[in-house]
Order: structure tokens, then C-alpha cells, then sequence
């Protein structure tokens, strides 16, 4: 494969799966937002799933409501969910956004930073039974922050504890990776993912 093949910036999209009020995600997504702007290969797009609305009584089998967000998941090349963990799960928001949605997944790597009184992990390993129905696939790496409120400063700022920021990027590249190689599978007729 030549560099030409790999030209361009790919499309990040973060998948902010709290909508509670208050929440620990803010900060979260905050530094999340802090660390993965300032790498220089990727495009990032913040989608907080409280500010959207997707009523789930008009979700339709493979997507067939319009969605405020449709075009936004369809212009990622990769994901990031940034997931709590409610009662061992992901909250239901996650799923109602996953379920929303159908071709916009597709042949799309998917990466997790999870959190919670156990790192968000319970959570993270169910989405990853959930994300291949729609050819999604899921990186090995992910960011696992356990209890993340022991890690705010004084105004509210997470501050990663040690190694954080290095797992964080080694996931990255990892999502890279995948998301390059998929590229030709993205490319491909719409039509051939139903
Ligand atoms: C309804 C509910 C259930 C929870 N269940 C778990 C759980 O099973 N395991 C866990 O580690 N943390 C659990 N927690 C703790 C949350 O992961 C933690 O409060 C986290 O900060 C919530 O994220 P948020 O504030 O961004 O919504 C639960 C929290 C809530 C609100």
C-alpha cells in the first residue's frame, strides 16, 4: 500500500454515552476532547448523546427514521464510546443510539474508554457482543478509568493518574490501524451492507 492510500485525516467521532445531570462524563469528555484534539491524524467530533434527541419509540428496524446524528456517525471513520457502567451494563442511552442507527456503523472500528467504581468494564465487554450485529468491529486495547471522581482537581479537571495518557494513544493508534485497513470495506456499495 502506498502513503497516498492513507492520505487524509481520519474521522474520529466520541460517543459520549451519559446523559445524566450531573455527570462524571463532562469532565471526561473534556480531557478526552483535550488529548485526542491535539493529535495531528485524526478529525475529532464530539457527539454527547444528551444533546440529542432520539425518542425510542420511533426507532425503526435498520434505521429508517431520519437521525440528528445519522450524518455525523455516517462521516466517522472510527469510534470512540466513552461508556459508564450502570448495574454490570452500558446505560440504556448507548444502546438506543446503536439500535437508532444501522449502516452508519458499518466495517467501523470501535474503541472504548469506559469508567465506573470498576473501570467501566462490564460495560465495555457487552458493547463489544452488540457492535458486531452491525459490522462493527472492536479494538483489543481500551482506557479503563476506575473510580475517575477520586482523579478531579480542585475546579472539576480529571487528572489522568499514570499511564493513562500512554494507554489512551496506544488505543488510538490501534484504532488507526483498524480504521485505515477497513477503509476499502467502508468504500464499498452501501447496498452490500444490508
Ligand atoms: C444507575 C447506576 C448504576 C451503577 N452501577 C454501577 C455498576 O454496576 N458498576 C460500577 O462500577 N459502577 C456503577 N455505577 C457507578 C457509575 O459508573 C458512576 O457513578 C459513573 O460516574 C457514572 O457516570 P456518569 O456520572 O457520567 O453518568 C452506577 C451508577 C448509576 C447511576
Amino acid at each position: 500500500m502506498t502513503q497516498d492510500d492513507f492520505s487524509g485525516r481520519l474521522r474520529i467521532a466520541v460517543v459520549v454515552g451519559s446523559v445524566r445531570r450531573p455527570r462524571l462524563a463532562d469532565p471526561l469528555a473534556a480531557w478526552l476532547e483535550r488529548e485526542l484534539g491535539a493529535i495531528d491524524w485524526l478529525e475529532l467530533d464530539m457527539i454527547d448523546l444528551a444533546a440529542v434527541s432520539l425518542p425510542m419509540h420511533e426507532m425503526q428496524p435498520g434505521g429508517a427514521v431520519p437521525s440528528p446524528i445519522g450524518s455525523r456517525l455516517a462521516n466517522a471513520d472510527a469510534f470512540v464510546f466513552l461508556t459508564p457502567e450502570y448495574n454490570h451494563s452500558f446505560p440504556a442511552p448507548v444502546k438506543n443510539a446503536i439500535d437508532w442507527h444501522f449502516t452508519e456503523w458499518a466495517y467501523k472500528p470501535v474503541a472504548f474508554v469506559g469508567y465506573g467504581a470498576s473501570g467501566g468494564i462490564r460495560a465495555v465487554e457487552q458493547l463489544r457482543t452488540v457492535l458486531p450485529e452491525l459490522r462493527a468491529t472492536t479494538v483489543r486495547e481500551s482506557v479503563l478509568l476506575p473510580m475517575a471522581w477520586e482523579h478531579l482537581d480542585a475546579d472539576g479537571r480529571f487528572v489522568p493518574p499514570p499511564g493513562t495518557v500512554h494507554a489512551l494513544h496506544t488505543m488510538m493508534n490501534e484504532l488507526r490501524t483498524w480504521a485505515r485497513a477497513l477503509r476499502p470495506l467502508r468504500a464499498a456499495d452501501p447496498a452490500g451492507r444490508a
